[in-house]
């Protein structure tokens, strides 16, 4: 039986948080464990960071950042084709076909684009301000990412579903136009963790400002847990499920400690205790995660090392299905 193809990116803007690795790291590596099914490709988006992030020093920083997280997280070099999106010109030049049976309309729609335009028109700007054609064209460049390697499932956050969508409308374009060479892509989106509370209560995300750091030292972890906003019930009162504490401690804590824990809440331990039981839960599981990305991170070069294998081996890919399609649009 042939392999399905998995593949998805992260885009290195900054620290990766919490929501990064229970949305995203987490379920992909899981795919992992399982390579008699599955051919995984992942990626550092690096080129995608580039609509924000300005200076080679930071993009460089965060590239780092990201793919020692992945490695930190678990992910297994040997048991998938792990590289930077930079590394692979084809990307590129399959980016620049793509562009040719995309509709403008279509990206009118995406939303990273439209929220952009609907500030500006809230604030009386022109509609494009601080827009660059990076952004404009980013699911373009997402759609050659994905399309390049025949990928049939895109694991990805809820907030990345309609980029996938998009790749999806732009492989039926080419393909109505040269005949169906482009596999059309399937999102994976976990329902558990689609959307993981930040500490105000709202969607952890870095423009809420409410994301807690994957790799935080001890002490910091523990303040940022601290400042997790809860409701005003006194010490000793009954307290339910239906809170950030509760919902946090889920995601790292199994049955039989969230049942306990329900237990502690319902009988009425106060906000505080509580938090001090997440934070060691949390810590527990990412105290080792945190050992080795301090280890990444001080040895860059084996992190660049693991980076110019899988490029090596996701180029040889890229270069023949870039052959089919140069040939199909007759270049
Ligand atoms: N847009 C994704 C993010 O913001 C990164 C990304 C780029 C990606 N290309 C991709 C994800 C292809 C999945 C597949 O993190």
């Amino acid at each position: 039986m042939k392999k399905e193809m998995i593949l998805t990116g992260i885009k290195p803007t900054g620290d990766p948080h919490i929501g990064n690795y229970l949305g995203a790291i987490k379920p992909a590596i899981e795919f992992t464990n399982n390579n008699d099914k599955y051919e995984c490709f992942y990626f550092m988006a690096d080129y995608h960071a580039l609509t924000t992030v300005k200076t080679g020093e930071e993009l460089k920083r965060y590239t780092l950042e990201i793919a020692s997280s992945w490695l930190a997280c678990g992910l297994d070099p040997e048991k998938v084709v792990f590289y930077k999106q930079s590394d692979i010109p084809e990307i590129f030049e399959l980016y620049t076909i793509l562009t040719n049976v995309t509709p403008k309309g279509l990206m009118n729609r995406a939303h990273a684009y439209k929220a952009v335009v609907d500030e500006n028109t809230k604030n009386n700007e022109e509609a494009d301000f601080n827009v660059n054609m990076g952004l404009y064209n980013y699911p373009i460049l997402m759609a050659a990412d994905i399309l390049m390697f025949n990928t049939n499932k895109v694991p990805v956050g809820m907030d990345q579903k309609q980029h996938i969508e998009i790749a999806r409308d732009i492989a039926t374009y080419f393909n109505n136009r040269y005949g169906n060479v482009l596999q059309i892509p399937e999102p994976f989106i976990k329902e558990e963790v689609a959307i993981i509370l930040g500490l105000d209560g709202r969607k952890m995300s870095k423009s809420y400002g409410n994301t807690i750091e994957l790799f935080l030292p001890e002490e910091k972890l523990q303040k940022v847990i601290n400042k997790i906003v809860t409701d005003s019930s006194a010490p000793d009162e009954p307290k339910g499920t239906d809170n950030t504490i509760f919902e946090l401690y889920k995601l790292f804590a199994t049955e039989k400690e969230l049942k306990e824990f329900e237990t502690k809440l319902a009988n009425g331990i106060s906000w505080g205790e509580a938090k001090k039981e997440l934070f060691v839960k949390m810590n527990e599981i990412l105290k080792p995660m945190r050992d080795k990305y301090e280890y990444y991170m001080n040895n860059s070069e084996v992190v660049d090392k693991i980076l110019a294998e899988g490029a090596k081996k996701a180029r040889k890919i890229a270069e023949n299905q870039l052959k089919i399609v140069r040939k199909i649009i007759g270049v």
